[in-house]
């Protein structure tokens, strides 16, 4: 399986800090914060990855990572995102480097506190389809929210104003080569983007999603609230631990 990490955007949740760089290379506690998803992807295996940057400084996504050797990558890709089209649009971008095989893709803003490893390892046994990582939070309107019923997840809705459970999407995600034929036929939402959550629920309607919970915290850094909290949950003990 290969890996994506998505640092596109232009980030305007955090002006004006990101009107001099890219949200991606804010730094969380000592480290830019790309190199979270990064080590993610690759302390679970993941050693071939796509980072799909845009926005703001492109370059120094290069002059950080390289050629991803000191970060455990084997082979490190880059893409460029124009303008702010959406998750599902940067991931687009990916086809090429998934090469009709299963991709596992990190939002470049998403910290975690535990290996997916075992995660990873389920969708590996998955026939097809995709699978998401859920997580219980206190602000589940931030996020996409699954429906639940029986166990069983129905579909998902992008930020609610009545969320229907506690449990936010994660920004981990992983896909078979179907992803890329759904995200042909997305039409731009309100907030004028290609959404994750519509392919996700294409997935859903098709009785090929599954999920699981995340273990451990999760949090994503693209207000200054949880830019912060991100910090403070990595000073306190690290990131992406086994
Ligand atoms: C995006 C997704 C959302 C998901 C979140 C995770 O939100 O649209 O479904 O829960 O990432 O970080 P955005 O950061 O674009 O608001």
């Amino acid at each position: 399986m290969k890996g994506v990490v998505l640092a596109g955007g232009l980030g305007t949740r955090l002006y004006p800090l990101t009107k001099i760089t890219n949200k991606h290379l804010l730094p969380v506690f000592n480290r830019p914060m790309v190199t979270y998803p990064v080590e993610c992807l690759v302390r679970a295996g993941i050693r071939d990855v796509l980072i799909v940057t845009g926005g703001n400084n492109p370059g120094d996504f290069l002059r950080l990572l390289g050629n991803g050797k000191e970060y455990g990558v084997e082979k490190i890709n880059y893409a460029y995102q124009e303008g702010e089209g959406g998750i599902a649009d940067a991931l687009s971008l990916a086809e090429n480097h998934a090469a009709g095989g299963r991709i596992c893709v990190v939002l470049g803003d998403n910290i975690i506190e535990k290996n997916i490893h075992r995660a990873v390892e389920e969708y590996r046994t998955q026939p097809r389809g995709a699978k998401i990582l859920l997580k219980r939070v206190d602000d589940p309107q931030r996020f996409g929210v699954p429906v639940i019923e029986g166990g069983k997840l129905v579909k998902i809705i992008e930020k609610p104003v009545k969320p229907p459970t506690s449990f936010a999407v994660t920004g981990i995600y992983m896909y078979d080569d179907q992803v890329f034929d759904f995200i042909r036929s997305l039409t731009p939402s309100e907030r004028g983007e290609l959404e994750i959550t519509d392919v996700n629920n294409m997935y859903i309607q098709r009785g090929s999603m599954t999920w699981s919970e995340l273990e451990g915290w999760w949090t994503d850094a693209g207000t200054f609230e949880s830019l912060l909290k991100a910090s403070n949950l990595v000073a306190q003990g690290g990131a992406n631990n086994d």
